[in-house]
């Protein structure tokens, strides 16, 4: 193949320039990465998420990469902030491609440990984290595929963020396994309403990560000093790799997904796990 070949079949697989991405939890360690990777292969990126702070500083790491970007302030469980968000990237950009919904996490609150036994979880816990991981994801998914439905009706992508827990629990996330365990559902659900109801402009796929350190699970794996708590070092000797997750190993992922090389990639889910999954722990 020559290099003018190339270049085109690597533009026809992956090429993203031009296209507009939203990623929900954009700032944090997963969508960070994500957002900054979408950008690098041209897609113009919508950082979402509450806090300003951690969005600028993705935005501003965007541009400094040569990338274009904007920072929005909502939260995914509020339908009215996510619609004025979804004006916001319209005005910019006038066009919505990509929907990548990585908003979420586990809550410390929603967790079953020595003294958080299962028989007396609040209900209100178990709650919070359903409507954070899975109405999170459900609510996006309404407000910018509405959008992602009009104009030049190709090459549209939704990738929802499961995790590894959703198919075989982790001890202690019964609310957050069964929240992702529902998102990889809802994929499957929406990948074939968008083919059947509207003429397959719309993909929708998921990836399920292993284990990376981020802010929500950072005290669960890491003690005061960096090391690795007993759950770290469970969690490492379960990853045939032997490590953690690093953010970036997920973002070639995310482009095959979105490209237009996976035009017929529908309602599957993605396991990126350093072989976690593949794992009988003997
Ligand atoms: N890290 C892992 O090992 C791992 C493994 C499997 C799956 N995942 C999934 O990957 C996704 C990203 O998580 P992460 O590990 O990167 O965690 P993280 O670093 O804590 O990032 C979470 C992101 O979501 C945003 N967010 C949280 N609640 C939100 C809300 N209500 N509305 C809008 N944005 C919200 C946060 O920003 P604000 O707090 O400012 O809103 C932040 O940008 C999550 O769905 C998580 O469940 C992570």
């Amino acid at each position: 193949m020559t290099t003018p070949e190339r270049d085109s079949y690597l533009e026809r697989s992956f090429g993203l320039g031009g296209r507009v991405a939203v990623i929900t939890g954009g700032s944090g360690a997963l969508g960070g990465a994500i957002a900054r990777g979408l950008a690098q292969a041209g897609a113009l990126v919508a950082v979402l998420a509450r806090r300003r702070g951690p969005i600028d500083a993705i935005a501003e790491a965007i541009a400094h990469e040569g990338g274009e970007a904007i920072g929005i302030e909502a939260d995914v469980t509020d339908r009215t902030q996510l619609e004025s968000a979804r004006e916001a990237v319209l005005k910019r950009w006038g066009r919505l491609d990509v929907l990548v919904n990585a908003a979420g996490g586990n809550l410390p609150e929603a967790i079953v440990n020595e003294s958080m036994p299962f028989f007396d979880l609040p209900a209100e816990a178990f709650e919070r984290a359903v409507r954070l991981n899975l109405l999170g994801t459900v609510l996006p998914s309404q407000v910018f595929a509405r959008a992602m439905n009009e104009g030049e009706p190709k090459g549209r992508s939704i990738v929802n963020i499961s995790s590894v827990t959703a198919r075989r629990p982790a001890s202690g996330v019964v609310a957050y396994a069964a929240a992702k365990a529902g998102v990889e559902n809802f994929t499957r659900w929406l990948a074939v309403e968008m083919a059947r109801r509207y003429g397959g402009h719309i993909r929708v796929n998921a990836i399920a990560p292993g284990f990376f350190i981020a802010e929500q699970n950072r005290a669960l794996l890491l003690d005061a000093e960096g090391g690795l708590t007993d759950r770290g070092k469970t969690v490492v000797q379960a990853t045939p790799a032997g490590r953690f997750g690093v953010p970036d190993e997920l973002v070639s992922t995310v482009l095959w997904l979105t490209g237009p090389g996976a035009s017929f990639v529908n309602g599957t889910v993605v396991t990126v796990d350093g072989g976690m999954d593949a794992f009988l722990g003997v």
